[in-house]
């Protein structure tokens, strides 16, 4: 399932916004923060926001990254809210995203509430999270870029979620959870796994649809590492890989899905490089999109 065909149509209806946006005097911008002083994390968050950045520039839409790193921890926090109370108040930046991941002491809740809603294009706020269990538009709201990009994936190769058991092998905000949701509302039966999950190879293998988005791979983990294989899955099934880490040692990139192996069973497979990465850059470029248009109608969703 290589979702280069659909970035590519995605990133003409963006453009094709953009210039109904020139001819109305409307632009978009987008601001992300890198809070992390890790040196692996930073460079992994700094590679991020890179391609957000390449993204942007390439369509042609204003951006700007901004590193609050070096501050002591309550320092930090409080520089972050700063910065964010200032993008929320400025016209020209109409998405603010925070890059994940924060470090352990800055309140990731307390963050993310100070977004401004309407400039929310990761969609993890408390007022767009709420959405997602209310009557949402999948093409409008501000929902999470990974889950609505795999579902657009699925729904662009014509697989139907409906009636589908399908095991998704995490369950954070950003994935997981929306992903519950949005497989549900298309009929599947979903079950989330975690750390704590009983018997979840065997969960894996009842899936006629997995998705794994763990970041734990054997190579850098001891404990709680996660792999999907060929001889976990069951024959046919549909495998979406989400999950990915770095060696900080040797900046060697190792993913969830073993896709060789599991190519041999599975029906469908997502690429690790091309596959669910470029979804959730299309989803970001809309929801900027839709984030604009929401704030140069004023048309407060709350
Ligand atoms: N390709 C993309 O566009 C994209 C987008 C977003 C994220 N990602 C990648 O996807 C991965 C997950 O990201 P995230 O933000 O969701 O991470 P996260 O917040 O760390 O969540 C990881 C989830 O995996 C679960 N988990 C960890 N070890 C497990 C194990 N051995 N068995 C079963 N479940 C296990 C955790 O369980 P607990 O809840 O019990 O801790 C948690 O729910 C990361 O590698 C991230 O880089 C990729």
């Amino acid at each position: 399932m290589h979702a280069e065909p659909i970035f590519k149509k995605i990133k003409e209806e963006v453009r094709r916004e953009l210039a109904a946006f020139k001819e109305e005097g409307i632009t978009p911008g987008l601001a992300a923060i890198i809070a992390t002083d890790n040196p692996p994390e930073l460079l992994t968050a700094k590679k991020y926001v890179a391609l957000k950045e390449a993204d942007c520039r390439e369509v042609g839409i204003y951006f700007e990254a901004h590193e609050i790193c070096g501050y002591s921890p309550e320092d930090r926090e409080k520089a972050l809210l700063g910065l964010i109370e200032k993008l929320n108040l400025r016209d020209d930046i109409t998405g603010i995203l925070v890059q994940m991941p924060l470090p352990g002491f800055i309140n990731r809740e307390r963050l993310l509430e100070k977004i401004n809603p309407m400039k929310d294009v990761d969609g993890l706020t408390p007022y767009n999270k709420g959405r997602m269990l209310s009557s949402y538009s999948l093409e409008e709201d501000l929902l999470p870029c990974t889950a609505v990009g795999i579902v657009q994936l699925l729904e662009y190769y014509r697989i139907n979620p409906a009636g589908k058991d399908a095991v998704i092998v995490g369950r954070s905000d950003l994935v997981g959870r929306p992903l519950r949701i949005l497989l549900e509302d298309r009929d599947a039966t979903v079950t989330c796994l975690h750390r704590k999950t009983k018997n979840k190879y065997e969960k894996v293998a009842e899936g006629d649809l997995v998705v794994s988005a763990v970041g734990r791979p054997p190579e850098l983990y001891r404990e709680d590492s996660f792999r999907l294989t060929a001889e976990l899955i069951k024959d046919g099934a549909v495998i979406v890989g989400v999950g990915g880490k770095r060696d900080p040692a040797t900046g060697k990139m190792y993913f969830d899905v073993d896709v060789e192996s599991v190519s041999e069973k599975a029906s469908y497979v997502t690429p690790n490089i091309g596959g669910v990465g470029l979804m959730t850059r299309a989803r970001l470029l809309k929801n900027l999109i839709s984030a604009t248009r929401r704030l140069a109608e004023q048309v407060k969703p709350y």
